[in-house]
């Protein structure tokens, strides 16, 4: 315990100098800066090589805090009330007295923010007079990190400082909703859009590819591992590594799964971290079995699914 204050301190002061410390949520590592400062979020973009134009989630301790930045809105706070903090992130209004850094948003008037449960890291931004912009700690395009050791394998000691928080709960990315107009989904993630759906009392629409705000389904590639996957394959070609969702009867050297059992929750936790270890294991080419489409599951295909444009 006494370890992680002065371990929450030591981030708390690169911070507050406006560079960049890689924090643990529930869904995946983050690569936070000051939101407010332009030099410390310009460091997020260069370090993870993203495209300037892809705006950030901003992380705070309390709806007090946002409430400085964003307008919110009754199904926010429904929203709220139930799931926060946790695995979701809202699209809101910015306010115009919104300090936060125009490199955050892309010069939009929204905002993408989001409330981790992670304890460390829920405690790192108490201790702050500001928000966190943190996208997921990877080099873009690739797959994210769920662990110290991740982030360590893509950043080397180009990071100041890695709040170690073990492992991420859940495994996945936050759940996008834009709360600007009518509800939408936007990115599917952590959190089961029936959930969300159930809390609002209505049917969602899903707009994972819109062309008119930068939404994650415009990128062409993401969270690869870096060699080729082929989805829905009942039988591996030789050589190649075969994902499945369960543990099969016989293991074979070249089997790997999500869940021993079959859980989709537990298999959304292990998705990257298996990915990551394929790749170690030097397989040139992933096949992966049908993965049931219901649940995280549709997290996990969607992911699988991006995953698969790799060419080369
Ligand atoms: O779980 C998560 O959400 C993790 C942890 C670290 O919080 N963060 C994360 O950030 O996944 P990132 O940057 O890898 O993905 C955020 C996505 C981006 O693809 C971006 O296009 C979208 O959110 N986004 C950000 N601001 C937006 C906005 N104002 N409107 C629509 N999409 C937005
Ligand atoms: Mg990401």
């Amino acid at each position: 315990m006494k370890n992680n204050l002065s371990n929450i301190k030591k981030a708390k002061n690169i911070l507050d100098n406006q560079d960049c410390v890689a924090i643990p949520t529930e869904t995946v590592y983050g690569l936070a800066a000051n939101a407010y400062s332009n030099k410390g979020v310009k460091k997020i973009f260069k370090l993870k090589k993203r495209p300037q134009n892809n705006p950030l989630i901003v992380h705070y301790h309390s709806i007090n805090d946002l409430t400085k930045d964003c307008e919110i809105n009754s199904d926010f706070l429904k929203l709220f009330k139930k799931f926060s903090p946790g695995p979701i992130t809202y699209v809101l209004n910015l306010k115009k007295t919104s300090k936060i850094s125009n490199n955050v948003t892309n010069k939009k008037n929204t905002l993408a923010v989001r409330f981790p449960k992670h304890t460390l890291t829920r405690k790192l931004l108490k201790l702050l007079k500001y928000p966190l912009a943190a996208p997921s700690a990877n080099i873009s395009t690739k797959v994210s990190s769920v662990c110290y050791q991740d982030v360590k394998e893509d950043f080397g000691n180009k990071i100041k400082f890695i709040l170690d928080g073990g492992r991420s709960k859940v495994g996945v990315e936050s759940t996008i909703i834009s709360l600007v107009n009518k509800p939408k989904i936007l990115r599917l993630g952590g959190l089961k859009v029936l959930d969300i759906e159930n809390c609002l009392n209505k049917k969602l629409s899903l707009k994972l590819n819109s062309k008119k705000i930068f939404s994650p389904g415009q990128m062409k590639l993401h969270y690869s591992p870096g060699i080729p996957i082929k989805l829905n394959v009942k039988k591996p070609n030789k050589n190649e590594a075969y994902l499945s969702l369960k543990k099969k009867k016989e293991p074979k050297d070249f089997y790997y799964y999500l869940s021993k059992k079959g859980d989709l929750n537990e298999a959304a936790k292990n998705l990257y971290t298996t990915l990551r270890k394929i790749k170690k294991d030097n397989f040139k080419s992933l096949a992966v079995e049908k993965i049931k489409n219901h649940g995280l599951g549709k997290t996990i295909n969607d992911r699988l699914l991006r995953a698969s444009k790799f060419d080369g």
